[in-house]
C-alpha cells in the first residue's frame, strides 16, 4: 500500500485514513470526468482490477486479523460508496448528454414564418383515379343506385362460366387473364373485368338490385397510352321488374351529361358480350374536340366508352333467378379512361408513376 509506512500497516488507524485518502481521490476523478466517456475510464482507474482501492487488498494479509478485518471493512465501505457516486454521476452525466443532443436536433420553428411553414408543408390529396371513382359514384348514388364491391381473386366460374362464357368458348379471347396458382390449374384468377360481382350480388342480395361496382381489375396486357395491365372499372347492374332498354339508354346518357358535362352525350351502337343480350357499345362525344372530330376519335366525333346490354336470361338462370319474372341491364366502364377523357391525359400511364407534379394537377 502506497503512501502508509511499512512500520504504519500494523496501524488501523493509519489504515483508515490511507482508505479514506485513497477514496477521496477516486470521488475527485468521477467528480471531476466531463463526458460519459471519461466517467468510464475514471471508474476503471479507480475502481477497476489495477486500481489502488483493488491493489491494497493484497497488502491486508500483512496485517493480524482483527486490523485485517477491519481494514478489509474499510476499503469495501469506500469501494461502495465509490460505485454509487459513479453511477451518479453516469446518470446526470447522460442526462446532460441528452439534453445536449436534442438542443443539436431541434427542429426551430420560432424561426420560420408562419407563411414560410404553408409553404413548406403541403397536404395530401387522394389520386386521381379515387378522386374519379368518387366522383363517379356520387353521380349513381344520386340516380339511385348502392355502391357494392367484389374479390379481386375470382373462380373461373364467377369471372366467366356464370356470366355465359364456357370454358374454351372463344369470347374468352377477349380478355386475356392471369390465372393464380391455386387449386387446379387456370381454375383461379385475376378478374378480368368487375362483371363477376354482378354475380355475387345476385346470389346474395334480394331483388330488386340498382348497383353500381367499382374496383380494380387486371389484364395481361403490356401497358400503353390508352391501355394498364392494372386498371379499374365501374360495372352497373339493375334487376327490376319491367326493365328496358330504354331505362338503360336513359341511364347511360344521365349519367354521361353529369359527369363529362352538358355537352358530352352518349350513343349506343350494337355490340356484342356473352352476358348480355342484345349488347351495345357506349361511344360518348369525344371529349378532346368536343364533336367536331379529331385525330383521337378518326373525325367520327364519337369514342368508345363502355360496354353494356340485357342482362342475359342465361346469366339469370345461372344465379337462380327466374327470367320470365325479373328483366334487368348491366354495364361496364373503365374509370381511368373516364379520367382519361374527362382531363384529356393523353398518356394513361402517368396515372401509375406516381408523380407529385401531376397528383397535384387535381
Ligand atoms: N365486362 C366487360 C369488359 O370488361 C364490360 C361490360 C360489357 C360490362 C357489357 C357489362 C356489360 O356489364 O353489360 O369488357
Amino acid at each position: 500500500m502506497t503512501g502508509a509506512g511499512a512500520g504504519a500497516r500494523d496501524d488501523g488507524i493509519v489504515w483508515s485514513e490511507e482508505v479514506a485518502r485513497l477514496e477521496q481521490q477516486a470521488a475527485e476523478a468521477l467528480a471531476g470526468a466531463k463526458s460519459s466517456a471519461a466517467l468510464a475510464e475514471a471508474q476503471t482507474t479507480v475502481l477497476g482490477k489495477r486500481s489502488a482501492l483493488t491493489l491494497a487488498h493484497r497488502d491486508l494479509a500483512k496485517l493480524d486479523p482483527p486490523a485485517r478485518r477491519a481494514a478489509g471493512k474499510a476499503i469495501h465501505d469506500a469501494q461502495t460508496r465509490l460505485e454509487t457516486l459513479a453511477f451518479e454521476r453516469a446518470e446526470a452525466l447522460a442526462a446532460v448528454e441528452r439534453a445536449a443532443m436534442l438542443e443539436r436536433d431541434r427542429l426551430d420553428l420560432t424561426e420560420v414564418t408562419r407563411d414560410e411553414v404553408r409553404s413548406t408543408i403541403t397536404r395530401g390529396r387522394l389520386h386521381l383515379v379515387n378522386q374519379t371513382r368518387r366522383e363517379l359514384e356520387d353521380v349513381f348514388i344520386g340516380m339511385g343506385f348502392t355502391v357494392a364491391e367484389g374479390p379481386e381473386a375470382e373462380t373461373d366460374w364467377y369471372n366467366f362460366e356464370a356470366l355465359n362464357i364456357p370454358p374454351a368458348h372463344p369470347a374468352r379471347s377477349m380478355w386475356d387473364t392471369f390465372y393464380l396458382e391455386l387449386g387446379q390449374p387456370e381454375t383461379v384468377v385475376l378478374r378480368t373485368h368487375t362483371s363477376p360481382v354482378q354475380i355475387h350480388l345476385m346470389e346474395d342480395e334480394p331483388l330488386p338490385i340498382h348497383a353500381v361496382i367499382p374496383g380494380r381489375c387486371y389484364r395481361r396486357e403490356t401497358a400503353d397510352a390508352r391501355h394498364l395491365p392494372v386498371f379499374h372499372q365501374m360495372e352497373g347492374l339493375v334487376v327490376d321488374r319491367g326493365i328496358t332498354f330504354a331505362d338503360l339508354a336513359g341511364t347511360i346518357e344521365t349519367f354521361t351529361t353529369a359527369y363529362f358535362g352538358p355537352d358530352i352525350h352518349s350513343r349506343l351502337r350494337p355490340g356484342y358480350f356473352p352476358f348480355t343480350e342484345p349488347s351495345a357499345e357506349v361511344e360518348v362525344t369525344c371529349t378532346i374536340c368536343r364533336g367536331a372530330g379529331c385525330r383521337t376519335c378518326s373525325w367520327t366525333g364519337w369514342v368508345e366508352l363502355a360496354g353494356c346490354g340485357m342482362v342475359d336470361p342465361a346469366v339469370f338462370q345461372a344465379v337462380g333467378v327466374d327470367p320470365e319474372e325479373w328483366t334487368g341491364f348491366a354495364f361496364g366502364f373503365g374509370i381511368d379512361r373516364c379520367a382519361q377523357m374527362r382531363h384529356v391525359i393523353a398518356d394513361m400511364r402517368v396515372l401509375t408513376e406516381n408523380d407529385v407534379r401531376f397528383s397535384r394537377m387535381f
